[in-house]
């Protein structure tokens, strides 16, 4: 690494020196029982039961059986890829705009990432985009819901069933979110979620697996809470298996379980306001708000985000964006770095040399990582402008400055 490469930053720190006239999503809300919670972790010398209040807490709210807490959605993702026992060279399908966090369990499994283009107009990969990857090494479907939209999941779940394959969700943005009344997360056999200090349940690092099947769940508790070890009785542990050591903490469950109960509301003021900004601006000539289809019927809005056409405008969105920052809306900006097959250079480098697992065994065939490789979704990306500062702290006159600043621009740089 170059020794004056800036490391990428996370947390409140990232968020810090925002300057704008709208809120900044730090410092967060926090749920009014996260103090007495704390208190009881401690008072209790770490006997409590936290992590598992939390955990059935969530399941139930989720109606699924099992409910795994980990200290993020990148190890409850991990676990999971390592659950599946998939063999090195095998491909799973993910979504090509989203987090470093939802392919790292595959690098580590020596799985194949296979990104799929999103759909046309948005940021979500669909059954269309999903089929063109499919191929005999193809064993499972790994979805992003982007910044809360969550993906038409029945068709995606009818090719599935089609081709055999396992359905799995990164419901990171999509906490309580809802596709046609159906909680996000529940909608295919297994989720990853993050509860990150930035995401919408903010706790602090930490994340969750749920899933209503006991055999994912058994092998999710063995690998990725107990090291893979069983007892045997008059030795100890046997580690029949390789496992993480990813559990939640106490104390980041005592602050998860605090920020759970307010998330409810949460998530309906940011389903609230993301449909009055996206009307707002979708009045403005040139502007174009993410959509929102109708089966999305809880929009759980992590951030938010619009896309520019650029035949309007005389400047680029990337000056479109630094302007809004001027204007106040705090972090505007774009994403292009959402687009895997770009931003995963150890992975372009990997398939290019054929470096193991993109050998041949236990590769197929040859590999290529790239913006090209997703045409869509990196054109979309170019005009994509989004801010991650919009929160559960926007009122209605929140929703009409950030209309009225977005209009200014978009005048000041009218053709
Ligand atoms: C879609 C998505 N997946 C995975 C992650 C990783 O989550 P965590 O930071 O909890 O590991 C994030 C976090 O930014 C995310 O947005």
């Amino acid at each position: 690494m170059n020794k004056q490469a800036q490391l990428a930053s996370f947390g409140a720190a990232a968020y810090a020196n925002l300057k704008g006239k709208l809120p900044n999503v730090y410092p967060r809300i926090m749920g009014p029982n996260c103090t007495k919670y704390l208190q009881e972790v401690v008072d209790s010398g770490l006997t409590s039961d936290m992590v598992t209040r939390f955990e059935a807490a969530f399941a139930l709210a989720h109606g699924v059986r099992h409910c795994i807490a980990t200290p993020g959605c990148t190890p409850a993702l991990a676990v999971l890829a390592a659950a599946f026992g998939f063999q090195p060279g095998d491909e799973v399908i993910v979504s090509s705009v989203t987090d470093y966090g939802s392919i790292m369990g595959l690098l580590v499994e020596n799985y194949i990432p296979v990104f799929a283009d999103t759909a046309p107009g948005t940021v979500n990969i669909s059954a269309e985009t999903i089929e063109r990857c499919i191929t005999e090494r193809t064993r499972a479907i790994l979805v992003v819901h982007k910044t809360g939209l969550i993906c038409d999941m029945d068709p995606i779940l009818a090719l599935a069933e089609k081709h055999r394959l396992i359905v799995y969700e990164d419901a990171c943005q999509a906490v309580l979110g809802k596709y046609k009344g159906r909680l996000a997360g529940t909608l295919g056999l297994a989720a990853g979620y993050s509860f990150d200090s930035e995401k919408t349940m903010g706790s602090d690092t930490g994340g969750c697996i749920i899933t209503n099947d006991d055999a994912v769940a058994r092998k999710c508790r063995f690998m990725g809470h107990s090291r893979g070890a069983t007892m045997k009785p008059g030795f100890g542990r046997m580690h029949t298996s390789r496992g993480y050591a990813y559990r939640m903490p106490q104390c980041t469950a005592a602050v998860t379980l605090g920020q759970f109960e307010i998330a409810p509301d949460v998530v309906a003021k940011r389903d609230r306001m993301a449909r009055l900004l996206a009307t707002l601006i979708g009045k403005i000539p040139g502007i174009i708000p993410l959509p929102i289809p109708d089966y999305v019927t809880v929009y759980s809005s992590w951030m938010f985000g619009f896309s520019i056409d650029p035949k309007a405008f005389g400047c680029d969105a990337r000056t479109f964006a630094a302007q809004l920052a001027e204007e106040g809306i705090p972090a505007a900006g774009l994403g292009q770095y959402y687009l895997m097959p770009e931003a995963m250079v150890c992975l372009q480098e990997k398939a290019a040399k054929r470096i193991y697992p993109y050998s041949k065994p236990p590769a197929s065939r040859d590999y290529h990582y790239g913006p090209d490789t997703c045409p869509t979704a990196h054109a979309f990306l170019e005009h994509f402008i989004r801010w991650c500062t919009f929160c559960e702290k926007y009122e209605e006159s929140h929703c009409e400055m950030a209309a009225e600043m977005i209009r200014r621009v978009a005048e000041r740089n009218r053709k």
